[in-house]
């Protein structure tokens, strides 16, 4: 598309915007936020925003995090330019603060163009301007642990694999060893409790997704809320599509995901079925709630 239009790929980033807003999904708000992302690979990433209605407002997903999820799950390492439609709000400015080098991350704002400027480039703003004064991974953990982006595994393992698939839930080893993956991707460096969530549409269709912590916490992105992106970006159009889950998580942890996600799913897609199974890191036993 660039070269069709004689433009560099950064300079096409803000016109990807109006169609990204299309992958939005806010029926509570009805503001439809669009957000374009320019990898260190060269490959370009999409986000919309995501509202739940019938559940607590901080269960939706920012179009920025939509967007660092599919870098997460591409393997993209390095989030370099966004372009997003309107201004990234503070959660996301404190939630792009788990990529390494965010401060130097470009940040344009499309729907504060002035219009008579065609440069391209000069537009992108250091996120370091729109968040000074930053909290981030380093005011919490040691400068070596991998951040967000970055190749880490959790090592984590079900023990004791013995348990009888049923007729209603025929996927379910599938499903199972696909949140196990999620989970053992999943960025919990500051709780220690990662976890991962695997989803089955009525085609047999499988999505993960992969908890994701922030340093100021509450910005974290939950499991389910990951699958949901992964749902979207693989082509799944309506939740009630969804007719299972699984979540993997640790036993007797501080933070757990359980009983939140259950929420979610039911109020999404009420009949489907949701499984949790337990998982530890190493050799430790782990067993089906
Ligand atoms: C997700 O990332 C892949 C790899 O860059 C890309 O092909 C796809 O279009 C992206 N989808 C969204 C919705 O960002
Ligand atoms: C990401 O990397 C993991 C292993 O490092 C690999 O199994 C997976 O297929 C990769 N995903 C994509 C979309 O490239
Ligand atoms: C989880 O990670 C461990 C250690 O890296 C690996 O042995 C195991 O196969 C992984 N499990 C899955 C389902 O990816
Ligand atoms: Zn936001």
């Amino acid at each position: 598309m660039a070269k069709r239009s004689n433009l560099t790929v950064l300079q096409l980033l803000p016109s990807l915007v109006n169609p990204a807003q299309a992958l939005a999904r806010p029926p509570i708000s009805k503001f439809h936020v669009g957000a374009i992302g320019y990898g260190s690979s060269g490959r370009i990433f999409f986000g919309g925003n995501l509202e739940f209605p019938g559940l607590p407002l901080h269960y939706s997903v920012h179009a920025e995090q939509f967007l660092v999820t599919n870098l997460s799950i591409h393997n993209e390492s390095k989030l370099e330019y966004v372009a997003v439609s309107a201004a990234p709000c503070g959660h996301c400015r404190q939630f792009l603060q788990e990529i390494r080098g965010a401060p130097d991350i470009k940040i344009l704002i499309t729907s504060a163009e002035s219009g008579d400027d065609n440069s391209g480039l000069n537009r992108f703003d250091p996120l370091l301007h729109l968040l000074p004064h930053r909290f981030g991974p380093e005011d919490l953990l040691g400068g070596d642990v991998p951040l967000l982006l970055e190749h880490h595994h959790n090592g984590l393992s079900f023990l004791g694999e013995t348990e009888i698939l049923t007729n209603d839930f025929k996927l379910n080893a599938e499903l199972k060893v696909a949140a196990l993956e999620a989970a053992n991707k999943s960025y919990a460096p500051y709780s220690g409790c990662p976890s991962g969530v695997a989803i089955l549409d009525c085609d047999g269709n499988v999505y993960k997704g992969s908890y994701m912590e922030s340093a100021a916490y509450n910005p974290s992105m939950g499991p389910v809320q990951s699958a949901l992106v992964a749902y979207i970006v693989g082509g799944g159009a309506g939740y009630e599509k969804i007719v299972g889950a699984v979540l993997v998580e640790k036993d007797g942890v501080l933070v757990k995901q359980e009983h939140t996600a259950r929420l979610l799913l039911q109020a999404i897609s009420p009949k489907l079925e949701f499984r949790v199974f337990h998982c530890a890191s190493g050799l430790n036993a782990c067993k089906k709630s």
